[in-house]
């Protein structure tokens, strides 16, 4: 258990735009940033990430929270691993309540297992390879006659399984890391006469890393050339940490680059990119053979629109992966090509070519895709007209892909140059596709709003209640709740929200004598009505909030940190609901009041009094709230049938009394408004 104290000295460093900025390619936007939302497949930038506030929100599919939800949600962390993510992150050292023994540690929840026999795994690895004789006689034998340096040994983990029959088994088994974690991982086989042994034996190791830099699986090369194990490389199989289609290796040693540089490559393999980090190019990532997925492409667009795709030089490898391309130009990604001189790869071209000879090369190059494509598709049709037509349909559809209509017509024009036909005629079927497309996506589209939708709205949980009243979009699922209580959770919301968002504004109060007028906040305004009126909230998180809230506007002065405080909250139910309904822009009264109680405001000086009136308003709507509530009450006592007379008599009182203030508020409230 990480101590308390150490928590809050992160929670204090932690700045959100860093935090998400790790993943996500963040462009500022004012006092704001705004990047591709990593949650939905996402096209637009919706992702807002507010500095002022401390969190992040999506304006479509509803992902928000703090930098610690961030990476729960986004990076699979648990709560213990996120915070001891962003002390390393901040260089905050973290206290534990007590050190962890073994068992405790196996208690983890599998994930977290997991990861740690793996980081074993990848420690061990490392050893055998620098520090045995074995490991130094074939592993970096091997290594270092592929031209790697010790510093990306090092930076990449690289490690050696020897050659025996359970070595690494038996090590792990030894330290307490369970068989079932082992065979899961697949680092471990058992035999049909259940003998345990190494996968990985004889085998350089390649750790793949996840994008946080944790281990979650291991490619392996083997060495020996005598035959026996005809596979040239074992890779990781799908397993609870490690997803071949989430993953794209080398992301981690990249992700830094890719950001500065806005281009990512994309190659094959292990070797192909530690090689080229060797000769200086850090942006690069592996797809391990297949075209990409989604969710590896996801992971490039969050960070950058441009890919650059290495080749070989073999033109059949080339027009295999070209419909792989079409997909991603429909991503909205650029997509460049860059081809290798014949009989090179990646990792054989980087050995020759270090540092600015390879850079110049990339750059040099690199063509756009599309044109890359055409040029090739029209070489290969030569004079034949049926050949040359079909193909600039080919050409055509991948045009079709591009989402950006300047773009287009540069396209169409480039290709009738290359063709020899006219931009009218290819503008005519490119319509055609492009029209196609669009009611294609339009029918995708409505598919994911309608999943939205069922997926439903938010729920704020109420603690401890047996009443669970939480947004009004959950609300219908609970048919039975009577009007009264949603209006009244709405009420107790919106003071709540009132002092959040303005309680450090000035209003004016107006006492019965001249000296009797002050200058106040709207905060203690607030709070002097609710002492003096003996207001209590009903809904015990909203309750809570408000407490805190007086408490910490006692003695901190700045009204974003009280926020932040909040959002930060290690109670989710108190981060979640400030969350979810603070507004991530600036509080400007104007806008939402304006649509909510139809008032105009056109000026500073209106402002100030459409917030004093605001702050009426919501008073009164909750007092309104509450005697409505009174009154349901008792109209329910008095349906009871064995309700005394007297009882009846007091119950009839007192709902006399709740109509007549009833009355009174209402026609203040119509004043308020009105004014
Ligand atoms: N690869 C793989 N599985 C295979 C073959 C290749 O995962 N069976 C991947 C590896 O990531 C490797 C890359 O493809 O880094 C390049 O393949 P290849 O050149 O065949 O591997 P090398 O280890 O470079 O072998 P060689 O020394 O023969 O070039
Ligand atoms: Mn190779």
């Amino acid at each position: 258990m990480i101590k308390q104290k150490s928590i809050d000295s992160v929670m204090a460093a932690v700045r959100i735009e860093e935090v998400v900025g790790d993943f996500v390619s963040l462009r500022k936007q004012g006092q704001d940033y705004v990047g591709i939302c990593p949650f939905h497949d996402d096209k637009n930038p919706s992702m807002h990430v507010s500095p002022r506030l401390g969190i992040y929100k999506c304006f479509v599919c509803d992902a928000a929270g703090n930098p610690v939800k961030f990476l729960m949600e986004h990076e699979k962390m648990s709560y213990p691993e996120a915070i001891e993510y962003l002390a390393k992150k901040y260089g905050i050292p973290l206290e534990y309540e007590r050190t962890e023994s073994d068992e405790e540690r196996q208690q983890r929840t599998l994930r977290e297992s997991l990861m740690i026999v793996n980081e074993f795994a990848q420690k061990y690895f490392m050893e055998q390879l620098r520090n045995t004789e074995e490991g130094k006689l074939m592993g970096m034998a091997y290594l270092k006659e592929r031209g790697f340096m010790d510093a990306t040994i090092d930076k990449f983990g690289l490690g050696y399984c020897p050659d025996g029959w359970d070595n690494f088994t038996k090590a792990a088994l030894e330290k307490g890391y369970k068989e079932e974690y082992l065979i899961e991982l697949g680092l471990t086989g058992k035999s049909q006469s259940g003998k345990l042994y190494d996968i990985y034996r004889g085998r350089v190791i390649f750790p793949i890393h996840n994008d946080a830099g944790k281990v979650i699986g291991f490619g392996g090369r083997i060495l020996k050339k005598d035959g026996k194990d005809p596979r040239k490389y074992v890779n990781s199989r799908e397993n609870t940490i490690y997803h071949k289609s989430d993953t794209l290796y080398g992301i981690y040693f990249a992700k830094n680059a890719i950001h500065k540089q806005q281009n990512v490559y994309l190659v094959e393999g292990y070797t192909d990119v530690i090689s080229m980090h060797e000769s200086g190019v850090e942006n690069v990532v592996a797809s391990s053979g297949t075209s990409l997925t989604q969710g590896q492409i996801r992971m490039i667009t969050k960070r950058t629109q441009n890919i650059t795709v290495l080749y070989d030089g073999d033109m059949a490898g080339i027009k295999a992966s070209m419909r792989g391309i079409d997909m991603l130009l429909e991503q909205g990604l650029k997509i460049r090509v860059c081809l290798l001189p014949d009989g090179e790869d990646p990792d054989s071209f980087a050995k020759k070519h270090r540092d600015s000879e390879l850079q110049d090369y990339l750059a040099a190059e690199s063509k756009d895709f599309l044109l890359f494509k055409a040029d090739i598709l029209s070489k290969e049709a030569g004079n034949d007209p049926i050949k040359r037509a079909s193909m600039v349909n080919e050409i055509l559809k991948s045009i079709s892909c591009v989402k950006d209509n300047i773009e287009r017509a540069f396209y169409v024009k480039e290709c009738a140059k290359l063709f020899d036909l006219s931009e009218n005629d290819l503008n005519l079927n490119l319509r055609r596709f492009v029209w196609e497309k669009t009611k294609e996506q339009s029918r995708i589209a409505q598919q994911q709003q309608q999943q939205i939708q069922q997926q439903g709205g938010v729920t704020v949980p109420m603690d401890g209640t047996q009443l669970e009243v939480p947004d009004i979009i959950e609300t219908k699922k609970h048919p039975d709740l009577s009007q009264q209580t949603d209006l009244l959770y709405e009420a107790e919301k919106d003071l709540v929200l009132l002092v959040l968002n303005y309680g450090n504004y000035l209003i004016y109060k107006i006492g019965q004598e001249e000296e009797q007028s002050e200058e106040l906040r709207v905060d203690q305004y607030v709070c002097n009505e609710m002492m003096k009126e003996d207001i209590r909230f009903h809904y015990p998180l909203l309750e809570k909030i408000f407490n805190k809230y007086a408490d910490w506007a006692s003695y901190i002065g700045n009204q974003d940190q009280i926020i932040r405080n909040f959002t930060l909250s290690d109670d989710p139910q108190i981060s979640e609901f400030v969350i979810r309904n603070i507004p991530v822009e600036e509080p400007k009264f104007s806008e939402r009041w304006r649509d909510k109680y139809d008032i105009h405001t056109h000026t500073t000086r209106n402002n100030l009094r459409i917030l004093q009136n605001q702050v009426q308003n919501i008073l009164l709507t909750l007092k309104l709230r509450i005697l409505e509530n009174n009154a349901a009450t008792i109209q329910k006592v008095l349906e009871d049938e064995n309700l005394s007379e007297e009882d009846m008599a007091l119950a009839l009182q007192q709902m006399n009394q709740i109509n007549q203030l009833k009355r009174i508020i209402s026609q203040r409230l119509n004043r308020v408004v009105s004014r």
